[in-house]
């Protein structure tokens, strides 16, 4: 049977929608939840042993935590929530390396399972993942890595066959700090033969949390100067107990949320070392912000903020994922700012909803920025111009991926009338309670509908 325009319409009609209305200034205190893309990777990395792991402060809501909880299942583990933030997991055997396609390919995650399903039983069968709408997103660098500590990798009908006897330490120069393939080899080489090193490795705190949580399981790595990580490979890893960090995310996309409607937001959990170029950009556009002994207080400043020159970097930069919730931002700052994304060659699709919505954004091909970049000469618009103020009005919106659609609600907060935005499966995959949270502090935001499945396509 074929699906028609018109069946999938209404199959769209009846899934879950935010109805939000604008203008409402936020105020008072949330706490953020553990960071999906650290709790994401501990969960695989836990498969190294066959003890059981213990996660605090894990974002349990969140449909990409989800997605791993079968992953793991699905090759033979156990996963138990004992409240909504402490999980212990458990991998007694491996009773199949294969990752189901269908699960495997509903996020970029499944590649991180190589090295615990070939130490151990020795091969691995692993999807290939999709593009999304941010870019072609390769796995290249984890591939190869895989390939010089020793794996034989082919790849067939979408499928990589992977085996190795037993992995071996090598020195491995990633052509690009990324953060997967870094997570990768990281999980790969503690329990390798030998020592691996991972040259212009991505250092993001997630990284450095679970650098923290395999030393917990027993391994031995060395962050040295200059993006170099040292790894030298045990026989053995034993289980853990781990609190997760926070999400740097959820704290931006909050906090932004809490300037654009002229409130004041006090984040718990929020970490100061963990934004500190975030923190400094709110001062180079005039806002204000106090840091407290386990929170961060968002609020105050000059309003309308000052127009900057913005460029997105890996860890210790401005993240690419704080870019849209601050394009928001910027549309309401005096003058025209100037944002320069380097790490994704397609990432500014959303702001043809923040034109819609009143934004005045020109997007270009230049590298408009000082960042030696990948897409310099390439026809990608990876630079945006944003003049300000505008004032933006409500709108209905069709969100395609989590970040862009955290800017669409942050947008509809800041904007005049009530605006509905559809497709929010793609933020619950990424953010726990985000609409529960907005509403604790004062947001007018209503869920209605019924939820859909969740998408494939981070
Ligand atoms: N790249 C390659 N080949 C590879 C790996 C990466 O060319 O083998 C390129 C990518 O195409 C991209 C750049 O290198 O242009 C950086 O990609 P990276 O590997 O660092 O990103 P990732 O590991 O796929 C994670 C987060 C993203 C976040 C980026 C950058 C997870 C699950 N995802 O992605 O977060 O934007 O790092 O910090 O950890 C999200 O949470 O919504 C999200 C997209």
């Amino acid at each position: 049977m074929t699906t028609t325009d018109a069946d999938a319409a209404t199959v769209a009609s009846r899934h879950a929608s935010y109805i939000i209305e604008g203008g409402v200034p936020l105020h008072g205190t949330v706490r953020l939840s553990g960071a999906k893309n650290a709790a994401t990777k501990m969960f695989v990395a836990s498969m190294l042993s066959d003890a059981p792991t213990r996660l605090r402060n894990a974002p349990r809501h969140v449909g990409d935590v989800q997605i791993t909880q079968e992953v793991v299942t699905s090759l033979g583990g156990s996963v138990v929530w004992h409240d909504d933030t402490t999980v212990t997991i458990t991998t007694p055997d491996i009773t199949n390396p294969i990752i189901p396609p269908e699960l495997g390919r509903k996020n970029r995650l499944a590649i991180l399972t190589a090295g615990p399903l070939l130490h151990r039983t020795g091969t691995a069968v692993i999807p290939r993942p999709g593009g999304d709408r941010i870019g072609p997103r390769p796995i290249d660098f984890h591939i190869n890595g895989l390939v010089q500590m020793g794996a034989a990798i082919e790849l067939r009908e979408e499928l990589y066959y992977l085996t190795a006897a037993r992995l071996r330490g090598a020195t491995i120069a990633l052509p690009f700090p990324s953060v997967g393939a870094t997570e990768t080899l990281l999980i790969a080489a503690a329990l390798a033969q030998g020592v691996t090193i991972i040259q212009n490795a991505a250092i993001e705190p997630e990284i450095m949390d679970l650098v923290k949580f395999l030393q917990k399981m027993g391994a031995i790595i060395e962050q040295r100067t200059d993006r170099k990580i040292v790894i030298e490979g045990v026989d053995r890893l034993h289980g853990a107990d781990h609190p997760i960090l926070a999400d740097r995310m959820e704290a931006v996309s909050l906090a932004v949320a809490g300037y654009v409607t002229h409130g004041d937001v006090t984040l718990e959990g929020a970490s100061q070392d963990h934004l500190l170029s975030f923190l400094n950009t709110l001062y180079r556009v005039g806002l204000d912000f106090t840091v407290e002994d386990n929170a961060i207080r968002f609020g105050g400043g000059a309003w309308p903020p000052r127009s900057i020159a913005l460029e997105t970097d890996v860890h210790p930069g401005f993240m690419t994922d704080w870019q849209q919730p601050f394009t928001v931002l910027l549309t309401q700052a005096r003058g025209m700012s100037v944002v320069h994304e380097t790490l994704y060659e397609d990432r500014f699709g959303y702001t043809r909803a923040l034109r819609l919505m009143g934004a005045d954004i020109g997007l270009y091909k230049k590298c408009l920025g000082e960042l030696a970049c990948r897409f310099r000469e390439r026809q990608f618009h990876h630079s945006a111009i944003v003049r300000g103020p505008t004032p933006l009005y409500a709108a209905m919106l069709d969100i395609p991926d989590i970040r862009a659609g955290c800017s669409y609600i942050v947008a509809a907060l800041c904007a005049s009338g009530t605006t509905t935005a559809y497709g929010i499966e793609h933020i619950e995959r990424g953010y726990e309670h985000l609409d529960g949270k907005l509403r604790a502090l004062g947001a007018h935001i209503t869920k209605v509908g019924i939820d859909a499945p969740v998408p494939d396509d981070i």
